[in-house]
């Protein structure tokens, strides 16, 4: 179904450029089957169910088993995606895949995922950005496009959070799950697509989340691993004020790039991180709770996988109808944050 192009007088609203657009024609995601609930958790740490769902509204998470890397989880999601966009991997040109688990520290997980899905015509690398990789994916993919470089683009967002989390730190455990989700970007005329993404960084706060150690300014070692710096650590209170503040101002920035208001949009999809960040956002924006798609509760924060995942169940469970206008906010470590808005 065409429907008639909207006009948009901002030149960095991209959409519809000299008549193209970069359409996210596909999605598909991939959970794997393990559900860690806040029970389960109750006996590995000094938690319960009722803080973690109060102060974060996650019920439960997707871990994934020890034969399963990341690549294995994104392709997964990829394979969905390709077969509902009914390409063949030979149609691919470019993948994409953010994490910030990749199956090893290079080669790129990227060029995994393209041997397991056999896309031999494409070129692939990943991108790292943690929670705001998906955005920051569709972006550069989108570059690609409407520079009339590559005519597909697969990209990815996948995690296996659950191989950088201290299972001992109650502080973080709870928060974060596995999992992936996929969208095929093609350059279709007259099409609707991703019409702007504005991407942001701080690489002042760096601190505020990582994994200090197992890269070159920290080599892994006996002390390294002894001290527990090879697991993800966080200011959870730092970054939940960042998160908020970054969030509401660069969805507001995507919004009057597209010369928008918030009540065009259908769905607004945050990165799904906490509940209490969500509200938050939600409310600064000015979004009414129906206008928001949150599916936390059952899988946590999967950073690069979260805003991916979340698409995915928007399209399928039909709260996105082809033609529907998308905002999509992330927020993650970098710091890193980005919005996007889609027309469906
Ligand atoms: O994806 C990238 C971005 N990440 C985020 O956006 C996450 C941002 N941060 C958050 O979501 C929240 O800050 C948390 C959920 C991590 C923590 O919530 P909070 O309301 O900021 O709690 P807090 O850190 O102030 O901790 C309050 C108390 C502390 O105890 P004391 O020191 O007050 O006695 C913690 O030790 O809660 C304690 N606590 C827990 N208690 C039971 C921390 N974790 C747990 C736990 N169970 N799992």
């Amino acid at each position: 179904m065409t429907l008639p192009a909207r006009k948009f007088k901002n030149p960095s609203a991209r959409h519809n450029y000299q008549g193209h657009a970069c359409s996210i024609v596909s999605v598909g995601s991939y959970v794997p089957a393990r559900i860690l609930t806040n029970a389960d958790l109750e006996k590995m740490v000094d938690t319960s169910d009722e803080w973690i769902l109060s102060r974060t509204g996650i019920k439960e998470r997707r871990i994934a088993s020890k034969y399963q890397s990341t690549s294995d989880l994104a392709t997964q999601a990829a394979l969905r995606a390709m077969s509902r966009a009914k390409i063949s991997p030979d149609d691919i040109d470019l993948i994409i895949l953010a994490t910030i688990t990749p199956d090893m520290p290079f080669p790129s997980t990227a060029c995994a995922v393209q041997r397991k899905i056999g896309a031999f015509n494409a070129a692939a690398f990943d991108v790292q950005a943690a929670c705001s990789g998906f955005i920051y994916g569709l972006e550069i993919g989108q570059q690609f496009i409407m520079s009339r470089t590559y005519e597909t683009v697969l990209v990815i967002g996948a995690e296996k959070l659950s191989s950088i989390v201290n299972w001992k730190d109650r502080n973080t455990c709870v928060l974060f799950g596995d999992g992936a989700g996929a969208a095929i970007l093609r350059n279709r005329a007259g099409a609707h697509g991703l019409m702007t993404a504005c991407m942001r960084a701080d690489g002042r706060l760096t601190d505020l989340l990582c994994v200090p150690a197992g890269g070159s300014a920290c080599p892994p070692s006996h002390e390294t691993v002894n001290a527990g710096l090879h697991f993800l650590r966080m200011d959870g209170k730092e970054t939940f004020k960042k998160a908020v503040t970054a969030m509401h101002s660069v969805a507001n920035e995507a919004l009057r790039r597209c010369e928008l208001d918030i009540s065009q949009i259908k769905c607004v999809i945050p990165h799904q991180a906490n509940r209490r960040i969500i509200d938050a956002v939600a409310e600064r924006l000015g979004a009414k709770p129906e206008q928001l798609f949150v599916n936390l509760e059952k899988y946590g924060n999967t950073s690069a996988a979260s805003v991916a995942i979340a698409l995915d169940e928007a399209v399928q469970s039909g709260c996105i109808q082809r033609g529907d206008l998308v905002l999509m906010v992330v927020f993650g470590a970098g710091l890193t944050w980005a919005a996007a808005v889609i027309e469906w």
